[in-house]
């Protein structure tokens, strides 16, 4: 019995064929277990010997049963790990990811720099009243610069904010006379028909200092800065006489042209120069009405358009691209 379970085991390539004689010898029918039941049978001298050479056959069989098994085990671990091998030489799958847009990075560059030179950050409401936007503003009701900013009116006195400026007074009441040093990034609303370089809804960042003896030469030192940070330190600008109702004196500010490096080209319309910003000291009924005393301080303001930073720094044609989500020209910004 033993050499032929032994010589059955031999053959065993299989875990079910191994149960399978692991029953036909060893289970509750098998041949051995069929012997040694056998044993009441058997006179006592016999009985120990017979015990003796079954329990040795079994242990034999056992044995066997076990190492096979082993083996069975340690092939189905080694198919497995084959199986499960990660080359990791092999070049990965590029996953679509998101990024920031285009408005929003340029807005965080503008931050940054002016961050960088001290200033802090605030914000006002985007729904504002004609109090903070036109009459604190030096732009009394009737005053003929409120058509320079077609507003959406929502009743009489309350309005969708045509500039950020109306942050300006907003933070000389919160500030109580002390020195001021903010820019209010922010979204802006005018009554436009869409095109190339228009939009009904905007993004504007404006710019305050108050404080003892600011002066003009401050507002024009801390542009250059900007401008050099964020245009390349060749970057130059120019100040024009302009007129604003909430500064005295004002003026719009041009940087040579990113395009030609000054030259002259489509882009400046062969000017060398490019507008960028309105800006000027702030006018002293402003001050006023803000609670600071024009005659113990003085203060620059100047406010700039987002978009018409964003379409001058990458040659964009069209301020329409900044609002219609097309991936193709989104997933440019990606990388840059
Ligand atoms: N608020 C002005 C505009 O929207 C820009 C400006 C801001 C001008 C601050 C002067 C000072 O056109």
């Amino acid at each position: 019995l033993r050499a032929e379970a032994l010589q059955e085991l031999q053959q065993v390539d299989n875990p079910q064929q191994l149960n399978d004689l692991r029953v036909k010898y060893l289970g509750k029918k098998g041949a051995l277990t069929e012997i040694l039941r056998g044993m009441g049978g058997l006179s006592a001298e016999e009985r120990p010997i017979i015990g003796q050479v079954g329990n040795d056959v079994r242990a034999a069989i056992e044995t066997v049963i076990d190492e096979k098994q082993n083996a069975f085990l340690a092939a189905e671990t080694e198919n497995r790990l084959r199986a499960e091998t990660i080359d990791v030489t092999l070049p990965g799958k590029a996953l679509p990811t998101g990024a920031v847009h285009p408005l929003n990075k340029v807005a965080q560059e503008i931050e940054d720099v002016f961050v960088g030179l001290g200033y802090s950050i605030a914000e006002g409401p985007e729904v504002e009243t004609d109090y903070f936007n036109f009459e604190a503003l030096n732009l009394p009701k009737n005053h003929p610069a409120r058509d320079m900013q077609d507003s959406f009116y929502i009743t009489e006195d309350i309005l969708m904010r045509t500039h950020t400026s109306p942050v300006q007074v907003r933070t000389m009441q919160q500030m109580n006379g002390k020195p001021i040093k903010v820019i209010c990034p922010g979204k802006v609303y005018r009554r436009d028909d869409d095109d190339a370089t228009h939009s009904f809804q905007f993004n504007q960042i404006e710019g305050l200092v108050v404080g003892p003896n600011i002066r003009m030469s401050d507002l024009k030192g801390t542009l250059l800065q900007f401008v050099q940070q964020m245009y390349g330190e060749q970057a130059q600008i120019r100040l024009r006489p302009s007129f604003f109702p909430f500064t005295e004196p004002s003026a719009e500010v041009d940087v040579t042209c990113v395009q030609c490096g000054g030259h002259g080209c489509r882009m400046c319309k062969q000017t060398g120069w490019l507008e960028i910003l309105g800006c000027g000291m702030v006018h002293p009924r402003v001050l006023e009405m803000g609670g600071y005393d024009p005659a113990e301080v003085s203060g620059f303001a100047f406010g700039m358009g987002v978009e018409r930073i964003a379409l001058l720094k990458y040659g964009i044609d069209d301020i329409r691209h900044f609002y219609t989500n097309d991936q193709r020209f989104l997933s440019q910004f990606a990388r840059m």
